[in-house]
C-alpha cells in the first residue's frame, strides 16, 4: 500500500529538536507534572499499577471524557494515543475503497493522505480567506453524492485557527442528513477560542456526528499522547476491535493523568491559562505585522495555537523556511505543506519572550529579501 508522504508532519520530525526557536508547534506551551499536579496527586501515581489496563480506556477517564458531550455515555468514547489515532481508527473503520470523502481545506493533511491510500476519493472545498476562512456551502453541496461516507471538517481549523459558526454547522449536518453521510470533526483546537466562549462540538448538534479530540492542543499536554473518539456505540465498538491491531491501548499513566485534567475546574483552569497566552501573543504578532503591513494578509485566527499568514515577497515558501532553518534555526511551517505556497504557518503558543525571539528572525530574513 503506498502512501504519500504526510509533508507537515515530517518536517516537524525531522528538524523540531535540531533548530533553536521551534515556531512549528500549533499547540500551547506544555505543564510539567509539577506544575499540573499537587504533590498528594504526583503521590497517587507513584502507586498506580502499571498494566494495561482497559484497552478502550479507563471507566473514569471515558466518563469524564463523556460528560463534555451531552447524552454521551463511556460507551460512545474510545481513548487512543493522541488525536492522531483517533483519526486513523475512524477513518479505518470507516472507508471502503471507492468511497468518497467531502474534506475541508486546509486541514492538519493526515486524514488527506491517509483517505486516499485507502482508496478513497477524497473531494477538497476550500475555506475561503475572503470570507475571513469561511466554508461556501454551496461548494459543499455541490461535492455531496451518493458514494459520500463522511463531511470531515477540522474545527476549529488548522492551520487558520477559523471556527465554523453555529448556523453554519447546523447546515452541515443538514448537508449529511441529506445525502446519507456523517459529518466526522476532528476537533482537538476546540476550547481556546479566543473572543468567544467554548463552542459546541459537532455531537451536541448531530448524534450520528463523530469527532476526535484530545488534550494535546487546546488542553496543552501533547507529551500525555491522549485523544479520543465519541460516535455512536456501534462506531465505537468497531474503532476499539481495530485498535487492537494499532497500539492495543494507551499509557495507563497517562491515562490517570488525563482524568485529572478533566476535572472541570482543573480542564478551566487549563484553557483559562491557554487563552490568555495566546491573547497576548496574538497582539504580539499583530504588531509585528502591523510594521510591515505592506508585505502581508492576515486574518487573525479565531482559535487554536497558529497563525496563518501571506506574503507578497517573491520566494517560495519552502525555499524560505529552508534558508530561515539553515541560516537562522528557525524553523517555520512553509504553505506548501498544505499546497498553499507564499503563506506561513506560524505557532503562537509558545512563552511570548520566545515568540518574540522566532519574530525577531523571521523579520529581519524578510527585510534581506
Ligand atoms: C487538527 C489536528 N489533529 C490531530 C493532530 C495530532 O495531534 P495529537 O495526536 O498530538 O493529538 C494535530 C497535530 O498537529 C492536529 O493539528
Amino acid at each position: 500500500m503506498h502512501i504519500e508522504t504526510f509533508e507537515l508532519e515530517r518536517m516537524q520530525s525531522l528538524w523540531e529538536n535540531l533548530v533553536e526557536l521551534n515556531l512549528t508547534e500549533s499547540g500551547i506551551h506544555p505543564f510539567t507534572l509539577r506544575e499540573l499536579l499537587s504533590e498528594e496527586e504526583i503521590d497517587e501515581l507513584l502507586d498506580v499499577r502499571l498494566g494495561y489496563g482497559w484497552t478502550n480506556g479507563e471507566p473514569d477517564l471515558r466518563n469524564a471524557i463523556a460528560a463534555y458531550y451531552p447524552g454521551a455515555t463511556a460507551d460512545n468514547v474510545l481513548v487512543t494515543n493522541g488525536s492522531a489515532e483517533a483519526n486513523f481508527l475512524a477513518m479505518w473503520s470507516m472507508l471502503e475503497p471507492g468511497d468518497e470523502i467531502v474534506l475541508m481545506l486546509p486541514n492538519y493533511m493526515q486524514i488527506w493522505g491517509l483517505a486516499r491510500s485507502l482508496g478513497v476519493e477524497v473531494k477538497p472545498f476550500y475555506l475561503r480567506e475572503d470570507h475571513g476562512w469561511a466554508p461556501d456551502l454551496d461548494e459543499i453541496r455541490g461535492l455531496v453524492s451518493s458514494k459520500t461516507r463522511a463531511i470531515v471538517m477540522c474545527n476549529p481549523n488548522n492551520p487558520t485557527g477559523a471556527v465554523l459558526d453555529h448556523s453554519t454547522m447546523k447546515e452541515i449536518v443538514a448537508i449529511a442528513r441529506d445525502a446519507d453521510a456523517i459529518v466526522y470533526a476532528d476537533e482537538v483546537y476546540k476550547g481556546v477560542e479566543l473572543n468567544s466562549a467554548e463552542g459546541p462540538s459537532f455531537r451536541d448538534l448531530d448524534d450520528r456526528a463523530i469527532v476526535a479530540a484530545g488534550l494535546s492542543k487546546a488542553l496543552a499536554h501533547p507529551g500525555l499522547r491522549i485523544g479520543w473518539l465519541v460516535g455512536p456505540e456501534e462506531f465505537i465498538a468497531e474503532a476499539w476491535h481495530r485498535n487492537d491491531y494499532t497500539t492495543i491501548t494507551t499509557s495507563i499513566l497517562s491515562e490517570h493523568v488525563a482524568t485529572k485534567i478533566l476535572e472541570p475546574a482543573r480542564r478551566q483552569a487549563i484553557l483559562d491559562r491557554n487563552r490568555s497566552m495566546l491573547r497576548e501573543n496574538l497582539a504580539l504578532l499583530q504588531d509585528w505585522i502591523d510594521q510591515r503591513r505592506q508585505h502581508f494578509r492576515f486574518v487573525p485566527p479565531q482559535a487554536g495555537g497558529m497563525a496563518f499568514l501571506h506574503y507578497d515577497h517573491d520566494i517560495n515558501s519552502t525555499a524560505f523556511t529552508t534558508r530561515l532553518r539553515d541560516e537562522r534555526s528557525l524553523l517555520v511551517l512553509p504553505g506548501d505543506v498544505y499546497g498553499m505556497d507564499h503563506y506561513l504557518r506560524l505557532g503562537i503558543g509558545e512563552r511570548s519572550d520566545y515568540l518574540l525571539s522566532g519574530l525577531e528572525r523571521l523579520g529581519q530574513a524578510f527585510d534581506e529579501l
